[in-house]
C-alpha cells in the first residue's frame, strides 16, 4: 500500500507526495519533482539528509561519516537510504527553492589558468561562458568535476560568487598522487575542456540574523570565499562574522590577502588563522580551532555556525560545543574527504 509523505523546509513550505511500497524516499521525491540535493546516493556523503518528524522508517545503509549515532538518535536520516513503513513527515534544513531548481546539469567549460596559492593549494580558474545562462548556484554549494582524460570525478566548492560571465574558481588541495592533483600539476593547460555537474549540495549561507562563526579546515576555505564575496558585494553586514581558518602547516595557508581585504570590505568581519603543526617561525595561533573559541561569549550570544572541512574537524567542533554545553546555536556543515574531495 502506498503511504503519504510530507517534506517541510526551512522557509516554511511543505511538499506532499505518495511513496510506493518499499520505494526509496529519494526516488519517490524525485519522481514527484522534489529535487532533494544529492551526491553519492550510497549513504556516504550526507548531502540528502533530513530529520523524520513523524512516522516509521528504516534505512538501508548509513555511513558513520554521514550521520553520527547522535544524529541517528535525533531521527536524522538519509533520503537515499530511507524506506517508510507508515505515513511520515520529514524536515529539511534548507529552503524549498533548492529543490525546485532544475536538477543539476552538466556544464562544459575551459580552463583559463591555474594559480598556485600555497605550497599545497591551487585555484583552478575556468570559463563557462559558453553556457547560455548564468550558473545559478549558491555560494557554499559545490560542483562535481570530471578529471580530464580519466573517468574520475571530484567535488569542489565554488570559491567565488555566481557572475554574468560564468568565470568560476575552485580551491584545490594538491595531494601527492590524487587524480585531480596530478592533472593540475602535469597536464593542465589553458584552453583545455573540463566538464562539471552543478550546483550540488545544501551547504549555503542562510539569511544572517545573528552572529556568524565560520570554520574552515584546509581547502574547506573555498566555500567561505564564495560566501564572503557574496556578503562583501551586497555591502556591509550588521552581525559580527568570525572566520576560523585551520591548516596543518603554515605553508598550507592561502588567500591571505583576500581574507585581509574582507576586513576592509565587510564591517564586523574578522578572521583567525590556526596552525596545528606550526613551523619554528610561525608566531600566530596554534593547536585545534575550538581552543580559540570564547565559550562564555558563545553561551551568552546565540549564533549560527558553519563548518566546512574534513570529518574529524567537524566532529571535534560538534563535541567541543557539546562538552561546553553551549546550546543556543544553529549548525550547518559540509564534510569532505580528500581522496574524493568536496573542498
Ligand atoms: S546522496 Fe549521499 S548520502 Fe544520500
Amino acid at each position: 500500500m502506498n503511504h503519504k509523505v510530507a517534506f517541510s523546509f526551512a522557509d516554511g513550505k511543505t511538499s506532499f507526495f505518495e511513496i510506493k511500497p518499499n520505494e526509496l524516499l529519494l526516488d519517490a521525491a524525485l519522481r514527484n519533482g522534489v529535487n532533494i540535493p544529492l551526491d553519492c546516493r550510497e549513504g556516504v556523503c550526507g548531502t540528502c539528509q533530513g530529520r523524520c518528524e513523524s512516522g516509521q522508517y528504516t534505512q538501508d545503509y548509513v555511513d558513520e561519516e554521514a550521520l553520527t549515532p547522535r544524529d541517528l538518535a535525533q531521527r536524522k536520516m538519509l533520503s537515499c537510504q530511507t524506506r517508510v513503513q507508515s505515513d511520515a513527515s520529514f524536515y529539511f534544513d534548507f529552503d524549498s527553492g533548492l529543490c525546485n531548481a532544475d536538477a543539476s546539469r552538466l556544464v562544459q567549460a575551459v580552463v583559463t589558468h591555474v594559480e598556485l596559492v600555497s605550497a599545497t593549494t591551487a585555484i583552478l580558474h575556468i570559463d563557462a561562458s559558453s553556457h547560455s545562462q548564468q550558473l545559478d548556484y549558491l555560494p557554499g554549494q559545490y560542483a562535481r568535476m570530471q578529471v580530464p582524460g580519466t573517468d574520475q570525478w571530484r567535488s569542489y566548492s565554488f570559491a567565488n560568487c555566481p557572475n554574468a560571465t560564468n568565470q568560476l574558481q575552485f580551491l584545490i588541495r594538491l595531494l601527492p598522487d590524487g587524480a585531480m592533483s596530478s592533472f593540475i600539476r602535469e597536464r593542465c593547460q589553458p584552453g583545455q575542456i573540463i566538464e562539471f555537474e552543478a550546483p550540488l549540495g545544501s551547504f549555503y549561507l542562510r539569511q544572517i540574523t545573528r552572529p556568524l562563526v565560520l570554520v574552515a579546515g584546509g581547502t574547506g576555505l573555498s566555500a567561505f570565499l564564495g560566501m564572503l564575496d557574496d556578503i562583501a558585494d551586497k555591502g556591509s553586514c550588521e552581525q559580527p562574522i568570525q572566520l576560523f581558518y585551520g591548516v596543518t602547516q603554515d605553508n598550507d595557508l592561502c588567500e591571505l590577502p583576500r581574507l585581509a581585504a574582507y576586513r576592509e570590505r565587510i564591517s564586523n568581519f574578522d578572521y583567525h588563522l590556526v596552525v596545528s603543526k606550526p613551523s619554528a617561525t610561525w608566531a600566530g595561533k596554534t593547536g585545534w580551532i575550538p581552543e580559540h573559541f570564547d565559550p562564555k561569549q558563545m553561551e551568552a550570544n546565540p549564533f549560527d555556525i558553519y563548518l566546512c572541512g574534513p570529518p574529524p574537524m567537524v566532529e571535534a567542533i560538534r563535541s567541543w560545543l557539546d562538552t561546553q554545553q553551549i546550546q543556543h546555536f544553529q549548525m550547518y556543515y559540509e564534510k569532505f574527504v580528500e581522496s574524493n574531495a568536496k573542498q
